[in-house]
């Protein structure tokens, strides 16, 4: 199957990037939709911040720049951002009843032959497969955030996705420049969340029972583990909400108290401390 459009759903931390990978390889118009204006706007904003970085660094040319711009489509229309795109991927916000409406939906407008892949980092791919009425046709693309320079995906396979599905999805991740590797069955986080929910929740309990400061513990995986960003700056930059979300599914689908997130992760995302996105988590950002 050729794939000439790509509908990109969502132009958050997530969406945004993913949508100018996609322009940026040359090969695709990208439809890029929201359901709010100033959602689209922000999107915008993060891929003219990250083209400008790839400039600087001399990876594009500001003329090249400006035609991976050209090639995304921003709208707030569901129905005209996937009514002629060969290729769809979900990265709506982790929350299951909004992404099943969304999908059906999609299932609905989208043509009969489009793959749709979701960029979720939990939900059951069976389930969402069978919302859009398409199971075979869907599948898991779970990008790393952020999707300009982290090289996974996670291909993850459904209870009903085709072999032709999974072996689309490994071609465009391989042209998007990342490397995928495939999770052979539909479970609660994948390889990576499975890992990495833990881990992070872990140290919210550190902070949550005073045993050191989110400074320390994010000093103590950066000098120990060599981490790139220490866990609590990870959360801060994932997201505290979407790392509330994953740890609840997990929790909810495995049953396994492992998994439970700190109480101290729920009342950040009550008083709206989310991270980057509002400008204060663990960290002040809000003067980045
Ligand atoms: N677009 C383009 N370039 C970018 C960029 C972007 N969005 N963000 C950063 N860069 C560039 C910077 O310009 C800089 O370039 P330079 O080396 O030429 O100056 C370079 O990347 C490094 O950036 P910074 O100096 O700002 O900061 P860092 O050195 O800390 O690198 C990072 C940033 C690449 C994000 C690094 O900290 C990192 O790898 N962090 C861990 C990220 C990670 O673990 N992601 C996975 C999260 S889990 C997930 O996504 C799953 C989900 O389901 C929860």
């Amino acid at each position: 199957m050729e794939v000439r459009r790509v509908a990109v759903l969502g132009a958050g931390l997530m969406g945004h990037g993913i949508a100018q990978v996609c322009a940026q390889i040359g090969k695709y118009e990208v439809n890029m939709r929201d359901v709010e204006q100033r959602f689209l706007d922000s999107g915008i904003a993060m891929i003219n911040d990250s083209l400008a970085r790839i400039v600087r660094k001399g990876i594009l040319s500001e003329e090249e720049s400006k035609k991976v711009l050209a090639r995304i489509h921003p709208t707030l229309e569901l129905n005209q951002a996937v009514q002629d795109a060969d290729f769809v991927i979900e990265a709506v916000t982790e929350n299951p009843t909004l992404k099943k409406s969304l999908l059906m939906d999609v299932g609905k407008f989208a043509p009969s032959a489009t793959v749709i892949a979701s960029n979720t980092s939990s939900i059951s791919i069976t389930e969402i497969g069978a919302a859009t009425g398409r199971p075979s046709q869907v599948c898991g693309m779970h990008f790393f955030n952020p999707p300009q320079l982290m090289k996974l995906v996670e291909i993850v396979r459904g209870l009903k996705t085709s072999d032709e599905t999974v072996e689309l999805v490994r071609e465009i991740s391989i042209k998007l420049g990342k490397d995928p590797v495939l999770v052979k069955k539909d479970t609660p986080g994948f390889i990576v969340n499975r890992i990495l929910s833990q881990a992070l929740n872990e140290a919210v309990y550190l902070v949550a029972e005073g045993i050191a400061t989110p400074e320390d513990v994010d000093k103590a995986c950066e000098l120990g583990l060599n981490w790139p960003m220490g866990p609590l700056k990870l959360l801060d930059y994932i997201g505290i909400d979407t790392d509330l979300f994953i740890t609840e599914i997990m929790v909810k689908e495995t049953g396994d108290p492992k998994f439970r997130p700190s109480n101290l992760l729920k009342q950040m995302v009550r008083a709206n401390l989310l991270g980057r996105k509002t400008g204060r988590g663990f960290y002040d950002w809000s003067k980045q």
